[in-house]
This record gives C-alpha cells, sequence and structure tokens, in this order.
C-alpha cells in the first residue's frame, strides 16, 4: 500500500519535503511514497508562476515522487498548467477540489467545484479530450472533498468522477461546511470503495496507527493508498509506524531526538534561507512552516513523541 505525504500550502513546501525526505525518507519504509505538493499558482497568461517553477524544479526535488496540485475550474488554464509540468518532466497532476477557504469557493475553485457538477462535467470532458491525456502517459488524479454541505453529495459527484479515467481519487470525506473539524465521514468512505474502480486514497485524520487501524475496520476493502498531512508534520515517522503496523511488526515510535533533530533542521534551513534570501519564496514557506507547526499542530491528539 502507497503512503503519501499530503499537501499543505504554506506547510510542505519544497524545503520542507527536502528536509522530510533527507531524514525519515532514507529506509524505504520511513519514507513518502509520494509528496503531493501544494496547489500552484497559474499567472493571467494561464503559466505556472516563476515561484512555483522554481519549486517543482526536478533537480529541487531529486529523489522523492513529487505530485504538483493545480487548483483551477477552467479547462484551459488546467492544460496549460499541466503541458508545462509535462515538459519538466511531471507524468501526474492532481486536481485540487477540497480547498475550503472562502475565497477559493467563492470562485466556484477547490471545494466551490463541487457545487457545479455539469461545469465538473464539462471541465474533466475537455481535459480528457485533450492530446495531452489522450496520446501521452500523463495522468489526472482527483483530490476531493465531499461536497459543500452534504455528504450524500458525494454520490452524484462519485457518478462524473466514475465517468472519466482519473488516476486517483484521494478522498478527504468532510464537506466545505465542516472544513477542518468534526468527525470525518467514514461511512462515505466505505460506500466510495464500494462504488468506483478509480484507485482509492483515504486521507483525514489519520494521526496515529491507531487512526488507520480504525479506518481499516470501517472499510469493505484495503484502500490502494493512504494520505497524511497534519498527522506527518506532527509525527514525521509517521511513514515507518504505518509500514510496521502494516507489516504486522512492532512499531517503533518517534523519539524526542528525532522530533528535535527534524524541527531544528527546519529552523537552520529558515535561518540560512532568511539571512541570504535571493528571493521572496522561502519566507512564506519558512516562517509558515515553523509557525503553523507549532501553531496547528497544538490542536491534534497527543502523538507517540
Ligand atoms: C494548513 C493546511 C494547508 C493545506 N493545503 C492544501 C493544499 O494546498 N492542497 C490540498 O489539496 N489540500 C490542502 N490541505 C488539506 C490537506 O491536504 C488534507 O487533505 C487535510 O489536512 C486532511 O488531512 P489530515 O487530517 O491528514 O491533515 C491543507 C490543509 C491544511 C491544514
Amino acid at each position: 500500500m502507497k503512503l503519501y505525504f499530503a499537501p499543505l500550502e504554506g506547510v510542505t513546501d519544497v524545503y520542507f519535503r527536502r528536509i522530510h525526505a533527507d531524514l525519515f525518507g532514507t529506509s524505504p519504509m520511513g519514507k513518502a511514497d509520494e509528496y503531493f505538493a501544494p496547489f500552484l499558482s497559474i499567472t493571467q497568461d494561464l503559466k505556472i508562476h516563476e515561484r512555483d517553477l522554481h519549486a517543482l524544479a526536478k533537480e529541487k526535488n531529486a529523489g522523492m515522487h513529487v505530485v504538483p496540485q493545480i487548483m483551477t475550474n477552467r479547462a484551459d488554464a488546467f492544460l496549460s498548467a499541466a503541458r508545462q509540468l509535462w515538459d519538466l518532466g511531471y507524468d501526474e497532476v492532481n486536481l485540487n477540489l477540497g480547498c475550503p477557504s472562502g475565497t477559493v469557493v467563492g470562485k466556484n475553485r477547490g471545494a466551490g467545484f463541487l457545487s457545479e457538477p455539469d461545469m465538473l462535467d464539462r471541465f474533466f470532458y475537455t481535459v480528457f479530450s485533450d492530446p495531452l491525456f489522450t496520446s501521452t502517459e500523463m495522468r489526472l488524479s482527483v483530490k476531493s472533498r465531499l461536497g459543500m454541505v452534504d455528504p450524500d453529495e458525494f454520490k452524484d459527484i462519485l457518478e462524473i468522477y466514475n465517468r472519466y479515467p482519473i488516476s486517483e481519487l484521494i478522498l478527504h470525506p468532510r464537506v466545505r461546511k465542516e472544513m477542518y473539524k468534526g468527525d470525518v465521514h467514514t461511512d462515505m468512505t466505505a460506500y466510495t470503495s464500494e462504488h468506483t474502480t478509480i484507485p482509492l486514497c483515504c486521507n483525514g485524520d489519520l494521526f496515529t496507527v491507531r487512526d488507520v487501524d480504525h479506518l481499516f475496520r470501517a472499510l469493505p476493502k484495503e484502500p490502494h493508498a493512504l494520505m497524511f498531512g497534519r498527522g506527518a508534520v506532527s509525527n514525521p515517522n509517521l511513514f515507518l509506524e504505518v509500514r510496521q503496523y502494516l507489516a504486522k511488526e512492532t512499531v517503533t515510535p518517534l523519539t524526542k531526538e528525532q522530533l528535535w533533530q527534524f524541527s531544528d533542521a527546519l529552523c537552520r534551513d529558515a535561518q540560512t534561507r532568511l539571512s541570504g534570501a535571493a528571493y521572496a519564496v522561502p519566507f512564506k514557506g519558512a516562517l509558515g512552516i515553523l509557525d503553523r507547526i507549532v501553531c496547528r499542530c497544538r490542536a491534534l491528539p497527543k502523538t507517540s513523541a
């Protein structure tokens, strides 16, 4: 089973990914099989923003399997950016259908796109008819919420997904109005598992091995993959622990030393880049990382450290 690091805008940027891969990805058991990059920005002339191109350069992501993400409701913008990514050497692009932010949803993007099923259907029709997807090995995966208000909205949304050759469906089983709070709707993950042949990746509130165990007990069959976001930020050793659990081995929890080493590496990296900053990217990434790790993870359940 594949284990992925979720995209967390302002947190899991190229610097964070590098440090995680260098410290925890040296053994096949501890690494994330894939790192999903936070959604990139597309300029007015439908090009990927220079800053994101830098962050996605293959040499900066060497040794990691990175999947870039696009958030748009325009097929022309998606295709233009996806072509650029193909030229950069990427053969998968992920569509963000989950972002709950008010400004994003207000423009019918992210989770907001889920409220426009006809538009969504036309989007996929146009994208999958393009030579980039008919004549190359380029794949499109989707990262989706259940809908805007009612989890049942997903039944119709899934019917749309099922019409297209989507390479993987990453499901965060919450609706937009729930943001990141409340229990995830695992019953809808189970429903999805039974009503699609698209490889399913489960995401949402997987903070510990016990959460993974609970999820598996609720599913009719094993998913193709699991994706960890906040859980893996607060416990960068989570990939090893989950793999040990899957292999029925004794789980070796994160040590305080490892956590210290990880946060120290992030701090040092931030200091180095901030003191000699060549361009503005590092500011958001570095400060964001430290700030968010402290602030956002405070609300998390206790990890093994
Ligand atoms: C700070 C923050 C930034 C996020 N940025 C993105 C993003 O860029 N793209 C995306 O698809 N999801 C994004 N998400 C959602 C996560 O990828 C993930 O789906 C969500 O946190 C649930 O998984 P978790 O419970 O394992 O964290 C973000 C979440 C947080 C908390």
